[in-house]
Order: structure tokens, then sequence, then C-alpha cells
């Protein structure tokens, strides 16, 4: 019925998590402004071979516009090249490829993220200690660039020591495991430093089995609201710290609509990061609890206006029915 063009847009997540789902909707719900835009989502569950086939299944499916966060910046290059130069914009949300061929990014500066996080780290620690670092991925863009930043920052310092970065894949029970044999190898360990929250639960919990969690501080990355994420962690004095590493879909969609309507828009979108400790880790998490209600009201709200146009829709056809009759 409608006269407006249909837009289509496809969605490529390289991972499933909380992270990810809450991206997913945000999307979603900034979708609800622009009828006649359709959305596609897939995930590759952390495996690059199944990105690339996502990738070419939505380009099949006849997607105007790609949105895609690349597991790991050299498997995922080459078939985002091949498809923005058959002339599918891309928009990279919140991880890199190596490459300019891409039509705009949406994430936080994942380097100066790091950096932040080591000058916490070193002021924390009173300019002394050893850190621990878990990393993603180690070819995927953030593991990469949180890690140069964190480092950056810890050599400037001069006294606060890396004793060991490993991969634990953004992960919980990778980084069970290898926390496990860090543990082993280091005696004394004052902070560890966990990419994202979720293995630094991973690691938390090796430490507590291990007897040594209250021997060292737990600084993550995500600081994710709800049950069991990043906020409630430092609120409940289980984490030291988490850095706010922003979502953005209401961003991603903007940027998408901007390209797909031929309007200016900028080519780098850079969400900002903030500390969240146990000064605001409470009123964060009263905050966000808010938020998510008036979320769930505009959800509410797009719903009621559907049922009610089905009811409009369908009692226009009864009256035009009439008439005719
Ligand atoms: C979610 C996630 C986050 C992390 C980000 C990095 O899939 O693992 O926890 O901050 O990806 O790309």
């Amino acid at each position: 019925e409608s006269e407006q063009s249909v837009w289509r847009i496809g969605v490529s997540q390289c991972s499933d998590d909380a992270w990810r789902t809450q991206l997913n909707r945000e999307i979603e719900r900034e979708a609800l402004f622009y009828p006649g835009v359709s959305l596609e989502f897939k995930s590759a569950h952390d495996d690059s071979q199944q990105q690339i086939k996502d990738i070419e299944t939505l380009v099949n499916d006849g997607v105007d516009l790609l949105v895609v966060a690349p597991n790991e910046v050299s498997a995922i290059t080459p078939i985002i090249e091949k498809i923005y130069q058959k002339g599918i914009p891309v928009v990279l949300v919140d991880r890199k490829i190596d490459s300019e061929s891409y039509t705009a990014y949406v994430g936080a500066d994942n380097y100066e993220m790091g950096y932040q996080i080591g000058q916490y780290i070193v002021n924390r620690l009173g300019g002394q200690g050893n850190v621990v670092e878990l990393t993603g991925l180690s070819d995927s863009s953030p593991a990469m660039e949180r890690h140069r930043g964190l480092k950056e920052a810890l050599t400037e310092s001069g006294h606060v020591n890396l004793l060991a970065t490993v991969d634990a894949g953004w992960r919980l029970q990778d980084a069970e495991q290898v926390f496990d044999s860090v543990l082993t190898c280091y005696p004394e360990i004052n902070l560890v430093f966990a990419q994202n929250d979720r293995m630094g639960v991973g690691a938390r919990n090796v430490a507590v089995r291990r007897n040594r969690s209250k021997d060292m501080l737990f600084v993550g990355v995500d600081a994710l609201p709800g049950k069991g994420h990043g906020v409630e962690l430092v609120s409940d004095g289980l984490f030291d710290a988490t850095f706010i590493y922003p979502t953005g879909g209401d961003c991603v969609m903007q940027v998408a609509m901007r390209i797909l309507q031929h309007k200016p828009y900028e080519r780098m979108n850079l969400l900002s990061t903030a500390l969240v400790n146990r000064e605001n880790a409470r009123i964060m998490l009263m905050q966000t609890q808010h938020i998510e209600t008036l979320d769930g009201k505009i959800e509410l709200l797009d719903k009621q206006l559907d049922e009610f146009l089905l009811r409009y829709s369908s009692q226009r056809m009864f009256l035009l029915a009439c008439v005719v009759i």
C-alpha cells in the first residue's frame, strides 16, 4: 500500500551475546522511525568462515546496505572489499578491517579506550604493580587496539608491569581455561584487565576457586546494564571498575539511513566511553533501569500502533465494501 521505497538492511554480527543483543535491539528500535525499512540479522558465533557465508547470503538476498562487525581483520577484509566494490554500501560497527573499502564506521576508539584504562590502572595501583591482560580474539581490531593503548599507558608509567597478555577469545569459558594456568605461573598479580566483562567473570571465577580473588582487582570493558553484567558487578564490589563500550545501535541506523537516502553523513562516527567504578555504579544501575522501562514503552507503543492501523484498515475495507454494495 505504501508509496515509500523499501530498503533492506543486512546486519552481520560476529558473535551472539548480551552486548550484540543490545546493539541489535537498538537498531530494530531505531528502525521503527523509518517506515519502509526491513532488517535481516545474522550471527557468525565467532567463526570468520561462517561470517563470510553470512555476508554472501545477505548480499545474494539483495540487501541495499550491509552493517557488519568483522570477526577478524585478515579473514573478513577480502569479502568486504569485494561487496563494497560491487557498489553495496558497508557500515562497519565496533570492529574494523584492514582496508579503506567501507562507507562508514560507527564505534568507539578502542586505542583511546585502552589508553584511558591503562591510565586508570596506573592510578589505581598507585604507580606500581603487576597486571595480567586477557584479550579478545587476537586478530580482531578491538583486541589489538585496546592492547596497544593499555601498553602505551603502562609503559609511560614506568613501574606497572604487564606480566602477561593472553588471548581468551572474548569468551567466559576460554578465560576460565587460560586464567587457570596464568594463576599457576604468576604468584603475584595485583590487577587483571579483561578486555570484556565476560572474560573478567571467567578469570574471577577461577581466582575464587583458587582462593586468590582477594589478592587482585578486576577491571573489565562493556559495562552492560542488567543482571550479572558489568555495572552490577562493579556495584556489588566483584569488579573494581569497567568501561562503557557503547553499542550505539541508534547511531548505526541513522548513519545507514543517511547513506541510503543520499544525505550527507560522517564517515567516522566515534562513540565515547566512560569509567564505571564504585562511585557511580549504583546511580548508573538506577538510570539504565529507567531507560529500559522507557525503551519498553516505545516498543509497546509501536505494537499498539500496528494493531490500531490493522483494525483501521480492515474497517475501511468493510466501509468500502458497503459503499460498493
Ligand atoms: C561482544 C564483544 C564485547 C566486546 C566487543 C569487541 O561481542 O565481545 O564484549 O567489547 O565484542 O568487539
